[in-house]
């Protein structure tokens, strides 16, 4: 047989094959070698019998170290008391490189010390499951999308305009004018959307947020839907479908991954429709009984938020905020003007806002009338506005964070872990 895959091995029980990797761990009893070997689709044991193979390749496995890079041949056993059921009666092993002294050993390691060494903690065992699971939600978000009849639309990364608020933005050269990193392709979207009805967009995006938190990266994925004739309660109930699908996904397909990070599963399984709604005024009286000092008109903090999530065992929804926190473009609650047709979705366990979505301005004089107020130049506003010219009809739209609801389903307690390469405020490195 010749290459497999440790994760096809249950394919190949009774036959020699061959596995290229990288050695995970290994240990010793005299006669008899463990060699751990990983090889990227998971981690298989080993044996290698002193009398069952030449002096030569016993003596090499015996100067294997930590991380070198190998290929071995085995029988394949199937064997219950082995990590993942399968073990490998080792015929040969042949060393690629072999491995300087390793920095990230079984011990504990300080997590300072484990992000400088980002590029090498990937190799390891939990880093693999929260990658997976972060796949599996990508590919579970491509889907739910793709099969409701949205087109994927690519928004631009370098913009000339803010969409989130003119303070984190990342400015750059462009050529002889300034241009930033996007913070959102929503306006993107918006046009998207008059031109194709149900569109999303799906990739990187910034924010220069001086925010030193577990839920804040400078560079961040997010998805963002936008559906032409759809109003507050669609996108809602869009937001509900969407999470639903996701957490089930993860449930099915990654379950695996979830037992290696200890996830507690009961808590995934609550999240079912329909999720809980409170008013941003409901939101403020529950704060206020819990001793939090807030006036009506201020904005929540993270704080805030880990109080409100965690009076619920799934997902809430808070809408209506006052207009004043939020951005621009939202539009106004038609009985209430001071509100805006928004909402945040806050995951449980104190994880808070996943998602920030709205209704939009559909009206060129309201619109123009908010630019104005937010002190946003009409020039580079112009095509935006348009949109309001020709042919403006109610949508709405939202946008859902991808690494905190990773850190959510993952159960993790800080984002840094849930993307491969962390851009955090002290940190551009590796
Ligand atoms: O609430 P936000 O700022 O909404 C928007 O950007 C809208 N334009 C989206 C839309 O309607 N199309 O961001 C949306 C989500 C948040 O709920 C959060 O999950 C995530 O993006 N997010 C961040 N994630 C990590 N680090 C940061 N600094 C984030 N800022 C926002
Ligand atoms: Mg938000």
């Amino acid at each position: 047989m010749g290459q497999v895959y440790i994760e096809e091995l249950s394919q190949h029980v009774g036959q020699e094959v061959t596995i290229k990797g990288w050695v995970y761990n290994k240990r010793s009893s005299g006669k008899i070698q463990f060699i751990l070997v990983r090889d990227g689709t998971g981690i298989v044991q080993g044996v290698l019998v002193k009398s069952e193979v030449s002096p030569e390749v016993f003596a090499l496995a015996k100067e294997l170290t930590q991380e070198s890079s190998i290929i071995v041949k085995g029988i394949v056993r199937a064997d219950e008391r082995a990590p993942g059921g399968y073990e490998l009666t080792l015929t040969d092993v042949e060393l690629v490189h072999r491995a300087e002294e390793y920095p990230i050993t079984p011990k504990e390691h300080g997590i300072e010390f484990l992000m400088d060494h980002r590029h090498l903690w990937l190799r390891s065992r939990r880093q693999h499951a929260v990658m997976r699971v972060r796949s599996e939600i990508v590919k579970a978000i491509r889907d739910f999308f793709d099969d409701r009849g949205f087109l994927l639309i690519d928004a631009p990364l370098l913009t000339p305009a803010a969409c989130e608020g003119t303070t984190t933005l990342f400015e750059t050269d462009y050529f002889d004018e300034k241009a930033y990193l996007t913070q959102s392709g929503q306006l993107y979207m918006e046009a998207a959307a008059m031109a194709f009805g149900k569109v999303y967009c799906f990739g990187p995006t910034f924010r220069a947020e001086k925010s030193k938190t577990r839920r804040h990266l400078m560079e961040f994925w997010m998805v963002e839907p936008e559906v032409a004739y759809a109003d507050h309660e669609d996108n809602m109930r869009l937001q509900e479908d969407l999470i639903c699908y996701i957490v089930q996904r993860v449930l099915e397909r990654r379950r695996k991954e979830l037992e290696v990070l200890e996830r507690d599963i009961s808590r995934l399984e609550n999240v079912v429709k329909p999720f809980p709604r409170i008013t941003y005024d409901e939101a403020i009286e529950i704060l206020r009984k819990e001793g939090v000092d807030i006036e009506w008109g201020a904005d929540f903090g993270g704080g805030d938020e880990t109080i409100l999530a965690e009076k619920f065992d799934r997902p809430v929804f808070v809408e209506k905020y006052p207009a004043e926190v939020k951005a621009f473009y939202m539009k106004p609650d038609p009985e209430r003007p001071e509100v805006v047709l928004c909402d945040d979705l806050l995951a449980p366990e104190g994880y808070g806002e996943i998602i920030g979505g709205s209704q939009r301005i559909d009206d060129l004089e309201l619109l123009k009338q908010r630019m104005e107020q937010h002190n946003l130049p009409e020039e580079v506003y112009a095509w935006y506005m348009d949109l309001r010219r020709y042919g403006s009809v109610p949508h709405s739209g939202f946008g859902l964070g991808l690494e905190r609801t990773v850190a959510w389903i993952c159960g993790l307690s800080h984002v840094r872990e849930t993307i491969p390469f962390p851009r955090l405020l002290n940190r551009l490195y590796p």
